[in-house]
């Protein structure tokens, strides 16, 4: 079958690259003297689509034998960006790294193999693993042993792809967020070669079970299921991680077991999108809703999930979790925006309406629901008076804490070809009216929260003072208070006495606990 070509003008001067080959398995081609093995490259219009086929699950996916010793002596780095899908990505990778030898260290000069596991959420994030690669450059130069590896959803991205195979020709690796798995093959090709080597699924792979993970610390991510199939008009996400693809409900009950056996206190379901979690199986009739059902009954203290979206959230799942137990009552519920129009242009396929009512049956299933959220502001088109039903929601809702950005064009989602009409000086100026909205209902219930006493999953020594100890209630407030080092991994009562606006302090007590 021959092989479409690429235009590689589209975003670079390609002018100096030479097609020195190309087979059914790939092409090499030669920029300024760097030979660069393309095994599979990104594709936009590929990763939109969404086929119908059956997602196959792997199972047996171990490191082969005789990649086993190739990390003998040899020591790693991953510096990864992003949200908690990536965080436990680099885990799966730490995970395949160390049996294949690999030894990790925090010093980039002792270091043989680095990886940035990337964001593309927003320019940003882009912008800081651009500028790390500059420092790493240097690295580089000293030891040209080094072996560089770019992945995770900036990988995803064509523009990124040509950019760093034209710029920065000293990048041994680049793959995507479908084959991780890959990694050691990829890392055997990069280090015999000597070629910089691409491999990037354009179509998302398989689910790929049983791949070691190298999880650290009392709290364990599991991601129940992969992909977006939302295509909310700002968000990168559809493309980066493709369809919507859940594992298999005995897979993701057997691996939370297995954490309880070892002792994890603290688990936290993940997906973009978890609420739509079982709606592509197409043999069982099985929900998000049911499968808390069946987690709650496995004997860890802490059941958390990210993320949920408004849309999908159904009264089967809220009454799931008003029964409380390790289900705890913190619910991420992503708001983008208060105004509906805005909704609307935005896709998310809720109004303001239908959020307001989903939060008061919460309410009132979960009266001690603690809410957090996302918002964008500076959609564009965004006008004022749209922006004042963002604050009216935020105060008539009443958020916990809330992760607030400046809308970012994303180069191939829907809204990038919107005018983008609102004034920079105009967004920065919403964003900080926004926050100031959110700190103060946040300042506002850390202050009721004086005089209460918590239950508190110690984590470790606060960042600022190693004689003070951090920890996170069931609501994921963040609590300060004098202990022992012997207490970290356990849990403790804690009775608040300083409400801050971002933490809260307290002393420990040994009563019984008493609330959130
Ligand atoms: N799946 C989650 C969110 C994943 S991205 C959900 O749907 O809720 C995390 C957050 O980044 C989003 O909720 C949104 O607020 C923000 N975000 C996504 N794309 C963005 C963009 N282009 N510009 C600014 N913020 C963006
Ligand atoms: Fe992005 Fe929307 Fe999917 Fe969340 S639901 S990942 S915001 S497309
Ligand atoms: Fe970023 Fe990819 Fe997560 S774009 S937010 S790392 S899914």
């Amino acid at each position: 079958m021959a092989k479409e070509t690429k235009d590689y003008s589209k975003y670079f001067d390609f002018s100096d690259a030479k097609v020195i080959s190309e087979d059914e398995s790939g092409k090499k081609i030669r920029i300024r003297g760097r030979d660069i093995q393309i095994l599979s490259e990104p594709d936009h219009r590929k990763e939109k689509q969404r086929g119908k086929e059956d997602i196959r699950v792997l199972y047996d996916t171990a490191v082969p034998e005789e990649l086993k010793g190739l990390g003998n002596g040899r020591k790693y780095i991953i510096y990864t960006y992003g949200c908690q899908m990536n965080e436990h990505d680099t885990e799966t990778m730490k995970g395949l790294l160390e049996e294949m030898g690999y030894t990790p260290t925090e010093e980039r000069k002792e270091a043989n193999l680095i990886l940035l596991n990337t964001c593309a959420i927003r320019e940003n994030a882009e912008d800081k693993v651009f500028g790390e690669l500059g420092h790493l450059k240097g690295l580089k130069t000293e030891n040209p042993d080094l072996l560089l590896g770019v992945c995770g959803c900036m990988s995803q991205e064509e523009g990124v792809v040509n950019r760093i195979m034209q710029k920065h020709g000293f990048v041994d690796m680049i793959f995507g967020t479908h084959n991780i798995h890959r990694l050691p093959y990829l890392i055997q090709e990069a280090l015999f070669s000597k070629e910089m080597v691409v491999e990037v699924w354009s179509k998302e792979g398989d689910i790929i079970e049983n791949l070691p993970k190298k999880r650290e610390g009392m709290r364990a991510w599991v991601n129940i299921m992969y992909g977006c199939d939302k295509f909310c008009t700002y968000c990168i996400v559809p493309f980066t991680r493709g369809k919507e693809r859940s594992r298999r409900p005995e897979d993701v009950i057997a691996e939370v077991r297995d954490l309880a056996r070892q002792g994890f206190k603290e688990i936290t379901l993940l997906g973009q999108n978890v609420n739509a979690y079982g709606k592509d199986f197409t043999d069982i009739d099985y929900t998000f809703a049911n499968l808390m059902d069946d987690i709650r009954q496995i004997d860890i203290p802490r059941i958390r999930f990210t993320t949920s979206h408004p849309r999908d959230f159904d009264d089967a799942l809220i009454e799931v979790l008003a029964k409380g137990g390790n289900l705890v009552e913190h619910i991420h519920l992503p708001v983008q925006s208060g105004n509906t129009e805005v909704l609307k242009r935005m896709s998310r396929k809720y109004s303001r309406e239908h959020y307001l009512e989903l939060v008061r049956k919460i309410k009132k299933a979960i009266p001690n629901v603690v809410l957090t959220t996302d918002i964008i502001v500076g959609f564009p088109g965004e006008t004022e008076e749209q922006f004042q039903d963002t604050l009216s929601l935020v105060r008539e809702v009443g958020y916990d804490f809330a992760f607030t950005f400046i809308y970012s064009p994303r180069e191939g989602t829907p809204a990038a070809v919107m005018e983008d009409n609102v004034p920079m000086e105009v967004k920065k100026e919403r964003l900080q009216r926004l926050n100031e909205v959110v700190n103060e209902h946040c300042r506002m219930s850390n202050d009721l929260m004086a005089g209460k006493i918590v239950e508190v999953l110690v984590e470790g020594e606060s960042k600022n003072n190693a004689d003070v100890l951090s920890g996170r209630t069931r609501s994921n407030k963040l609590v300060h208070f004098e202990g022992s080092k012997d207490l970290i991994g356990k849990f403790v009562h804690v009775e608040i006495t300083d409400p801050m606006t971002w933490y809260i302090k307290g002393n420990i007590v040994p009563e019984a606990v008493t609330s959130v």
